[in-house]
């Protein structure tokens, strides 16, 4: 998945995964992962999700990596948030009091910005990246995050052959083969959702899942 192919989706807007309301499943599963109020937490391919305010008003500091400027711009408009930006490096870095977001490629982020995050938050981030991709993003969120922190991934699994991503398939034998080496995993929850994604539906997809794994980064 080329920049290019997110660049042109914000330009149009055409955001189709962007939630309306904080995620219900991270309202529901976040509890599980038992940190501390103040502990910082990474959101990897932020977008614009409103579930970083969610953790921000749990008190937690958000810090978020995301592509395209218009949607880190949009994040803070739209939340009402007066921001001061920066550079570091080859990233635009966006900041307020509890949400900091480095806008830029993922893959040029430095863990040396990340040494305080005990926890992440992946939701539409794995399963963006076609399958050639996908582990190469893993590692680096492997790289990025210090030992022992803990976080909730969101993953989609259907028969990939009826649809084209993204979001992408990710089984739940692509997450055990792949992550188990970086992270313990456990598997909190996977339900079907296929009736509450109209997009699947229409095009007469069989069947899909959304699972909700707890996945602790190995020292
Ligand atoms: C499917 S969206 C999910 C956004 C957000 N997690 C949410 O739940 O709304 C994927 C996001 O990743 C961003 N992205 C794609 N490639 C990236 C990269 N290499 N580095 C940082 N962000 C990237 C895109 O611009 C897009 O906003």
């Amino acid at each position: 998945m080329q920049p290019s192919f997110w660049h042109e989706k914000w330009d149009a807007q055409q955001i189709g995964f962007h939630l309306s309301a904080v995620n219900p499943l991270l309202v529901k599963y976040w509890p599980q992962l038992e940190l501390d109020a103040n502990a910082q937490v990474f959101v990897p391919l932020c977008g614009k999700s409103l579930d970083m305010c969610f953790l921000a008003e749990l008190g937690h500091d958000v810090l978020g990596c995301e592509l395209n400027e218009l949607a880190v711009q949009q994040f803070y408009q739209e939340n009402s948030l007066k921001v001061a930006v920066s550079t570091i490096a080859q990233h635009q870095r966006f900041h307020t009091e509890q949400v900091t977001i480095y806008q830029g490629d993922i893959f040029s982020l430095d863990a040396a910005e990340m040494t305080a995050t005990m926890a992440f938050y992946d939701r539409a981030a794995l399963i963006a990246w076609p399958e050639e991709m996908r582990l190469a993003y893993a590692n680096q969120l492997a790289n990025l995050i210090p030992a022992n922190s803990v976080g909730l991934l969101i993953t989609l699994d259907y028969p990939q052959a009826e649809l084209n991503g993204p979001p992408f398939a990710v089984s739940d034998d692509w997450v055990q083969a792949n992550l188990a080496d970086d992270f313990e995993i456990e598997r909190l929850a996977c339900e079907d959702v296929l009736s509450e994604n109209p997009r699947f539906v229409k095009k007469q997809v069989s069947w899909l899942t959304e699972s909700v794994y707890k996945l602790t980064r190995k020292s």
